[in-house]
């Protein structure tokens, strides 16, 4: 049996894939960050009317998604590069850009593919701190702190809104922090896509504040179709071209009906995204109320996203897999630990109010009898 590369050592499946494909079938699935309304009207049309021939299509994307995406952003068709998810883009960033022993900086608590990404790149992730007693905000000083602390970080990640807090990051925060990295020579990546999945004022990008910097988003939240798997990343020409060079030997180019829809989607923009506030509103009342119901306590609107980042009862914090095995196999309903995203979620788990309402209420239902017992 041949040995696997040794910079797969430091990986194990995500604690949020384990919790939700080990679960008894009647469990409430509240772990999954995916969309549970359906795939909007314009993007069902645009794949049922694929006819003709299924061409590759060019490396960078199909000319016509990369130039709504550029009118989408005000940005330039060059500067647009149409990926497999932006999961994708992460990774093939990290491809382009980091040699072994090279430093990248993440949020913690962060999604946790920005470590993995940095690792398969044979490079070490560096968490920064996010401001917690501001809902988990990107926080300037403390991100500097790493920064200051990391003498190899040549790759820098912010994620606004975030997963799993959904915090957020203001433009004057987002301006120091790309002027950090200016000063240092650091490329950084601001991962946006829960930008519009906001719940008050839409977020700054990084784009309003640097031009130096990369974006990647994709369809998969604020437009509802995770499973067409189409992001982008944007960035000035010469940062992407190593980037597309990556992607061109790794995929070829993204499935072009995927894209023929993903532009749908995008040029519906005004219809599909309000349309898709709308249903995390409705979501995020169904978990306001039955949390007020079941514990006296009124949440926190998160700054975007569709994430219930819970402080855990003190039993559980001895070991939190185990009381989040315990909510999935005898309470029946499935929350990740706190601690898949990071040291910083150490005393917290995850609830995703992605799921449809009548399952965030009967999982609050499930779930209070174990969080009560504290
Ligand atoms: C913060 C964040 N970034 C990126 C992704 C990857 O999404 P996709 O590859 O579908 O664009 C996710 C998915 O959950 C996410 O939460």
């Amino acid at each position: 049996m041949p040995k696997p590369a040794a910079r797969l050592g430091a990986l194990r499946p995500s604690p949020i894939r384990v919790l939700s494909e080990g679960a008894p079938a009647d469990a409430i699935p509240l772990g999954l960050g995916e969309p549970t309304w359906v795939l909007p009207e314009s993007a069902r049309r645009a794949l049922a009317s694929e006819s003709g021939v299924c061409a590759y299509g060019p490396n960078a994307g199909l000319p016509l998604l990369r130039s709504t995406l550029a009118a989408f952003y005000g940005a330039r068709t060059e500067e647009v590069l149409v990926t497999c998810g932006s999961e994708e883009g992460l990774f093939a960033v990290a491809q382009a850009y980091l040699d072994p022993g090279d430093q990248v900086l993440v949020p913690d608590p962060g999604f946790p593919a920005y470590a993995a990404v940095a690792r398969l790149a044979s490079a070490e992730p560096v968490p920064y701190a996010l401001d917690a007693a501001a809902g988990f905000a990107l926080d300037p000083e403390r991100f500097a702190a790493a920064l200051d602390a990391a003498p190899r970080a040549k790759l820098a990640v912010l994620n606004h809104p975030g997963n799993p807090t959904g915090g957020g990051a203001s433009a004057a925060a987002l301006a120091r922090v790309a002027d950090f990295c200016e000063a240092r020579g650091v490329l950084l990546l601001s991962d946006e896509v829960y930008r519009e999945l906001h719940f008050g004022t839409r977020p700054a990008s990084l784009r309003e504040v640097t031009g130096r910097g990369l974006v990647s988003s994709s369809v998969s939240k604020g437009w509802g179709a995770p499973g067409l798997r189409v992001g982008w990343l944007l960035g000035a020409d010469d940062l992407l071209a190593p980037v597309r060079t990556v992607h061109a030997f790794a995929v070829t180019a993204t499935s072009a009906p995927s894209q023929r829809a993903a532009e749908a989607l995008i040029a519906a923009s005004g219809e599909v995204l309000p349309a898709a506030r709308r249903e995390v509103q409705v979501r995020f009342d169904a978990l306001r109320e039955s949390w007020r119901e079941a514990f006296g306590e009124e949440l926190r609107t998160p700054a975007g996203a569709f994430y219930h980042w819970m402080p855990l009862p003190k039993a559980a914090l001895a070991d939190p897999m185990a009381f989040c095995l315990r909510l999935r196999d005898e309470a029946r309903v499935v929350v990740v630990p706190g601690l898949a995203f990071g040291e910083g979620g150490r005393a917290y788990a995850r609830l995703s109010f992605a799921a449809r309402p009548e399952q965030i209420r009967e999982g609050v239902r499930r779930l209070a009898p174990l969080w009560s017992a504290r």
